[in-house]
């Protein structure tokens, strides 16, 4: 994990580029910056807030908001892998629940908790696309459909 002030020094370079260059832009702007540091640093780090309020001509409270609005955006930094389940429409239809709780049990976290070991984070989101083979699990960008809680075991131990 990069020290603070390398951090900065990467976030203040991201800022110029997803802003440009010509000092505060506009608001509208907030989520694909906010996106893009993502992106690039795993999460959006608390500290970083007011720093991004000002590139995009935004107020600490506007990029608090959208922060906590989006549950794809983290505010802390994730595992090494990040395990989405879906949680929508046609995943819910198709007792993603089960498959939920083999996360639980096989990982022993829970939604929005990391492991002891920092290998995996697990996250909730509201479909994935894949509906037609729901319901959905993602390890990082590998998608699986159909999933079986007994497949839980096998599908996460190839990412240890
Ligand atoms: S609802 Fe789960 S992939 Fe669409």
């Amino acid at each position: 994990m990069p020290d603070q002030p390398s951090l900065d020094r990467n976030l203040d370079q991201l800022l110029s580029e997803e802003c440009g260059r010509s000092g505060p832009s506009d608001k509208p702007k907030l989520l694909k910056v906010l996106l893009a540091v993502q992106e690039r640093m795993g999460y959006v780090p608390p500290h970083s807030i007011p720093q991004i309020a000002r590139r995009v001509g935004a107020t600490e409270a506007d990029v608090a908001g959208v922060l906590s609005y989006y549950p794809d955006l983290r505010t802390f930094a994730p595992g090494r892998h990040v395990i989405r389940i879906c949680m929508g429409e046609s995943c819910f239809a198709n007792r993603c629940s089960r498959v939920l709780r083999a996360l639980n049990d096989h990982l022993g976290i829970v939604i929005g908790e990391t492991d002891a070991g920092r290998r995996f984070t697990l996250e909730k989101v509201y479909c994935m696309g894949n509906c037609a083979v729901a319901p959905t699990v993602a390890v990082n960008q590998d998608l699986f459909g159909r999933v079986e809680p007994e497949q839980i075991p096998s599908i996460v131990d190839c990412y240890r």
